[in-house]
């Protein structure tokens, strides 16, 4: 249920003004990305970020990405090898983090760390999020604006939704433009290796590499939630971005009682994309996940092709179903 009496607030001058005060408070703020909100604090500030741990009621093992203008400021924070500046400039501000060694005048808290001897940035491309980011002069901290384990905020309305009362504000930045999270690459020694699927796809990353002969990237392991080992990257945890709806994978059509959720031409009860359109159906995807799961206990999907965005609507998928239903598990280590 929405949390009307949190301010849902245009990012006009006076509203950024008001916002970054807040997070000199230690308080939190809902920030639009174009990947999906996050749930902002002051990343130097330990208590503010132990505040954004238990408003997503995360485990502190599961570390936060630095949020930051531009590559300069990222290079404050963290040590960059020549392909980490290749990636950098090629899709910054865009939905790639890369997980980087800690530069020695990194300020991001040791919290926000989990305490690992690395740290995840990225430069978001929303202008909301780079002008507050600007106007504070120092990273924030802003894992997506949901609480752990479910499906990540596209609007400012799921924002108060899953966040509202620990929040001081939302800054209304209209609906996600790319819909699916960051991917995630570390290039901490060897090759690139990607943690987690999202916005940029593997294509993409490759061809990249590829264009300026570096290694090609490698997709990380994929864990089982179950492991009790912490996870390479927790966004990697099988039980996560879940509804509560029982999910049904490459559903062709919808059992009684089912919601169609779908993709290309067919009759659906939300169609991702009538057009087959895979950067449409990712913007769709966890705000039609969403407004199925407020009617529906049951929700069939329709196949989604396996390449490009694709691959990281699959993976979302597969998580979604994995954890939907009352399959949660209680200690989650998802983000
Ligand atoms: O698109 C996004 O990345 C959004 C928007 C708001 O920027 N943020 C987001 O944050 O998805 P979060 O906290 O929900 O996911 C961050 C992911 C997690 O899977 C976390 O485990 C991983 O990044 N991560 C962060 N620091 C890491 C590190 N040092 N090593 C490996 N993985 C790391
Ligand atoms: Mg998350």
């Amino acid at each position: 249920m929405t949390d009307v009496s949190v301010p849902i607030l245009p990012p006009m001058p006076d509203v950024l003004r008001r916002a970054a005060d807040a997070l000199r408070r230690g308080d939190l703020v809902g920030l639009p990305t174009e990947t999906v909100y996050g749930l902002a604090a002051r990343a130097s500030d330990a208590h503010a970020v132990a505040r954004v741990y238990d408003a997503k009621e995360r485990p502190r093992f599961n570390p936060l990405i630095a949020h930051v203008t531009d590559r300069a400021m990222a290079e404050t924070q963290a040590m960059f090898s020549d392909e980490a500046r290749c990636l950098a400039d090629k899709f910054w501000p865009g939905p790639l983090t890369l997980v980087l060694p800690v530069a020695a005048t990194c300020t991001v808290c040791s919290l926000a760390r989990a305490g690992l001897d690395t740290l995840a940035v990225r430069v978001p491309g929303h202008p909301a999020a780079l002008d507050l980011i600007a106007h504070m002069g120092e990273p924030l901290v802003a894992p997506s604006a949901n609480r752990s384990g479910r499906i990540s905020p596209t609007s400012a309305a799921a924002v108060a939704d899953e966040v509202g009362p620990h929040v001081e504000l939302i800054l209304d930045g209209g609906r996600c433009r790319v819909g699916l999270e960051s991917t995630v690459v570390a290039c901490t020694g060897g090759p690139p290796t990607v943690l987690r699927q999202g916005g940029v796809t593997l294509e993409a990353l490759a061809e990249a590499l590829a264009g300026a002969r570096w290694r090609a990237p490698v997709l990380g392991q994929v864990r089982d939630a179950g492991e009790d080992q912490v996870p390479t990257s927790p966004g990697q945890s099988l039980r996560h971005y879940a509804p509560d709806a029982a999910l049904r994978l490459d559903a062709r059509q919808a059992e009684p009682g089912e919601a169609l959720l779908g993709f290309g031409p067919m009759t659906a009860t939300l169609n991702l994309s009538a057009g087959a359109d895979l950067a449409e159906a990712a913007a769709n995807l966890f705000g039609m996940l969403r407004a199925l799961d407020r009617d529906y206990t049951r929700i069939a999907v329709a196949p989604i092709p396996p390449q490009g965005l694709g691959a990281a609507i699959n993976d979302r998928l597969r998580r979604a179903a994995a954890g939907s239903g009352g399959a949660r598990a209680s200690a989650s280590d998802a983000g």
